[in-house]
């Protein structure tokens, strides 16, 4: 009888204990979300990219057939939704900067944040491709990213070591650069058969791990200047530095740069291992991940899974199969029937948690995305008896691990069980105070 109503009570907890794999039609939601609130520069560039995952994935840097050189016949067709953004963005863009001093650079859009606008770059250049540098606004999409190309390597400010700054009026380190700028560099120089390119976005990774990295392995967030921020924030770097790896990949430089691409992987996996131990009992990273008062965000948990899963569909290791898997489970636990990702990091405040985030939206499409193509490579990595006890979402489906290690964790009496434990008891009241009406 007690043993009965322990399970009566674990089913009855859902948000603790079940397993979410988001169908299409909610990853659709979501993105229908994203559409509504995208805003910023990065949210916009960020859209972009989740955009190609999903929906041009064979344009994608993480496409398993190459996606570079670009077809000669791609047509506007092809990206009408890649194309809208580029519209959006030139319609925002300022007037070019015609002053000598500026070096024909000009950036894409009125930012504080040097680096932002550039996570835009990729999607003016396929917009570009598919155009033949046809104007918007006044300018040809070409020269708009011949032009975010030159204000970044000429115009915003650079770190004595050489690294440009994420910040247009001081130098700043940010980790969020490593997101934005690099994989834009890096694209740019594959496209345009440009080595030198490549070796600057893999050159600029290199100096910002130099700068954020600790001796964990995980990041500070930023350094430098007047804004300071300790703690950990480690998904744009990772999501970052892989873009740059496979953008690599599919260059025509491969083999001349094999030993930048195995450094690329080794950072990204340094931060995979060194965020391990702070996954908490609900599967998340903390917004600050080594502070135990930090909340649960799972707007960088989400871009921690893509990661993890694409180091596997780029065959590189399955090492990290796993604990994306978690988290990608447990993000998706978090989205409301509204198609919003919920507890997430406030976008314009990056100390605090907010009510919604276009970058987590994204991040969680680019996870999914990252998923569809594993599952299509035969899931490699996952042990099929796992996830496979008594609890909702087994049968095999690999999100459904997450909540059966959380039961196991219970049973074997380990510490994370507390909160589970503690959830149980209400559960328990929930479930007297409903026989009781
Ligand atoms: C969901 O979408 C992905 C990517 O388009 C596709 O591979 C998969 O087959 C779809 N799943 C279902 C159940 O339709
Ligand atoms: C997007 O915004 C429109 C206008 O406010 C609203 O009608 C629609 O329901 C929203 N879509 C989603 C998916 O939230
Ligand atoms: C981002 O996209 C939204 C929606 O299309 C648009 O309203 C907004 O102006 C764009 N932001 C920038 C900085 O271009
Ligand atoms: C990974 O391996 C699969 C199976 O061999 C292959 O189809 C795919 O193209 C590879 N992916 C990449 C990114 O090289
Ligand atoms: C043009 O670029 C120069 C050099 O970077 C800069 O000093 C100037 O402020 C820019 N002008 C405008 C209008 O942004
Ligand atoms: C723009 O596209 C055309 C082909 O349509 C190409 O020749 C040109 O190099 C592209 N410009 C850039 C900056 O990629
Ligand atoms: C590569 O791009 C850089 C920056 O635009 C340019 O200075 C250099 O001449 C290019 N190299 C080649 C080989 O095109
Ligand atoms: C899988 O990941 C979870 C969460 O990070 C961890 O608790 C569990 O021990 C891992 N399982 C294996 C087999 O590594
Ligand atoms: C989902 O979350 C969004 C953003 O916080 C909120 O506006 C919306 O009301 C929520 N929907 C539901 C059904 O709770």
């Amino acid at each position: 009888m007690k043993a009965l109503l322990c399970l009566i009570v674990i089913a009855s907890l859902p948000s603790l204990v079940s397993a979410v794999h988001l169908t299409n039609s909610s990853i659709d939601h979501i993105f229908s979300v994203l559409q509504n609130i995208s805003q910023y520069s990065w949210e916009n560039g960020t859209k972009s990219e989740a955009l190609l995952e999903k929906t041009y994935p064979s344009l994608s840097v993480f496409s398993p057939t190459a996606p570079l050189p670009l077809p000669a016949d791609l047509s506007q067709d092809d990206i009408s939704q890649i194309l809208d953004i580029a519209h959006t963005t030139l319609s925002n863009r300022p007037a070019t900067n015609t002053s000598v001093s500026a070096h024909g650079g000009s950036p894409l859009l009125s930012d504080g944040a040097a680096g932002d606008p550039a996570s835009l770059g990729v999607a003016i250049l396929l917009a570009n491709w598919s155009t033949n540098n046809a104007l918007w606004n006044n300018v040809g999409y070409g020269d708009a990213a011949t032009m975010e190309l030159n204000y970044l390597l000429y115009d915003v400010p650079r770190s004595a070591q050489g690294a440009i700054s994420h910040r247009a009026d001081q130098v700043q380190y940010w980790a969020d650069f490593v997101y934005m700028v690099p994989p834009f560099l890096a694209y740019y120089g594959a496209l345009h058969n440009n080595q030198s390119l490549l070796q600057e976005a893999y050159t600029q990774c290199s100096l910002y791990r130099g700068q954020l990295r600790q001796s964990s392995g995980l990041w500070n967030h930023i350094e430098g200047g007047t804004t300071n921020n300790g703690g950990s924030h480690d998904p744009n770097p990772c999501g970052g530095m892989l873009r740059v790896l496979a953008t690599i990949k599919w260059s025509g430089f491969q083999s001349q740069m094999s030993s930048q691409m195995s450094d690329l992987q080794s950072w990204v996996e340094e931060i995979l291992t060194a965020t391990q131990q702070y996954i908490t009992s609900d599967g998340l990273l903390r917004n600050y991940m080594t502070d135990s008062t930090s909340f649960e965000d799972a707007s960088g948990s989400a871009l921690m899974a893509a990661s993890g899963i694409r180091l596997s569909t780029l065959n590189l290791t399955n090492d990290y199969i796993n604990q994306s898997l978690t988290l990608l489970s447990a993000v998706s636990s978090k989205v409301n029937s509204s198609g919003y990702v919920t507890q997430v990091v406030n976008p314009t405040d990056f100390s605090t948690q907010g009510t919604q985030s276009p970058e987590a939206q994204s991040f969680l499409v680019m996870a999914y995305s990252a998923y569809d193509q594993w599952d299509k490579q035969g899931r490699p990595g996952f042990q099929s008896g796992e996830g496979s006890s008594s609890s909702k979402g087994s049968n095999g489906d690999p999100l459904g691990k997450s909540s059966s290690s959380g039961f196991k964790r219970f049973h074997i009496g380990t510490g994370t069980g507390t909160g589970i434990m503690a959830s149980l008891v209400v559960g328990g009241l929930v479930l007297g105070l409903s026989v009781l009406v």
